[in-house]
């Protein structure tokens, strides 16, 4: 199956490593050339270098904090200065730490807000103007299958995740008629660093509570990706997947 990558330019977060470095590393090996973006720069030269050799690809490394407003922008800037064009925008990257809701002051709130919520409002809104003069584009964000199904500890994923959700489904209705989707998934449990520091269990355990009988890894989000950024992913927008080995417990 033929996906159409070829010279298509992502930007893909947090992909020094994990599920960002799973989707970065897809999208290359299908012919797109790839914006890395992570905030230490050794890791991600590294990963850059790594994925550069595997398969060929042109690719870029942008340090930086999506956090920060100044930062957005010169991810932006870069990418489409470097390559001419871009045509992806995958919203990924680190979350605001674990803790009780009624713990957490203004200043956390606030930080949650920056990382999960404004790093994807910031970043679309200068990615979108070069998708139209590309003649469309595609935006995926990464969030997690608490934000449809939440659990004690991740509120402040959940809230921020979830405002993520309807800011897609009304940028879709609004952007779609430049050829442009734009779609959210939530991943169940992926083996990554991330996973590991979350959860104390042996990955064995929480295998156990998937019922496809084991965790994800990154190729199974970077696989969907690879899908909605295709040829084959123009109709799809608007939409909330979740890629979880069955965890979910709800009917749609
Ligand atoms: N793994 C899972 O089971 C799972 C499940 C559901 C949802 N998720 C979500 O999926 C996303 C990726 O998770 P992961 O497991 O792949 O994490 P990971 O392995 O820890 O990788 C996170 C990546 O994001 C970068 N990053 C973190 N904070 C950043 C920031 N402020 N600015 C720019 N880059 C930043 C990291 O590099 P630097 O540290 O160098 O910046 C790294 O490249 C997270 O939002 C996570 O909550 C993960």
């Amino acid at each position: 199956m033929k996906l159409g990558l070829e010279a298509k330019v992502a930007i893909v977060g947090g992909a020094s490593e994990g599920i960002g470095y799973g989707i970065a590393r897809l999208l290359a090996a299908e012919g797109a050339c790839v914006a890395m973006v992570a905030r230490r720069a050794d890791p991600l030269n590294a990963a850059v270098q790594r994925i550069a050799t595997e398969t060929g690809a042109q690719t870029l490394a942008i340090a930086a904090d999506i956090r920060k407003a100044a930062d957005c922008a010169r991810i932006v800037d870069s990418a489409a200065a470097h390559f001419g064009r871009i045509d992806f925008l995958i919203n990924n990257d680190g979350a605001p730490p674990l803790g009780l809701m009624m713990d957490f002051d203004d200043q956390a709130w606030d930080k949650a807000v920056q990382q999960n919520l404004m790093s994807v409002v910031r970043l679309t809104r200068g990615a979108i103007p070069h998708m139209v003069q590309a003649g469309g584009g595609r935006i995926v964000n990464i969030t997690a299958l608490s934000t449809l199904q939440p659990m004690p500890q991740f509120g402040l994923s959940v809230a921020t995740w979830s405002a993520v959700i309807g800011y897609a489904k009304t940028l879709s209705l609004e952007i779609a008629e430049k050829n442009i989707t734009v779609n959210t998934i939530c991943p169940g449990r992926i083996v990554t660093g991330r996973l590991a520091k979350v959860f104390d269990a042996q990955q064995a355990e929480l295998a156990k509570q998937v019922p496809i009988g084991r965790l994800g890894q990154p190729d199974d989000i970077a696989g969907l990706v690879a899908l909605l950024t295709s040829d084959y992913g123009g109709y799809i927008t608007g939409s909330t997947f979740h890629v979880d080995g069955g965890r979910r417990a709800n009917l749609l």
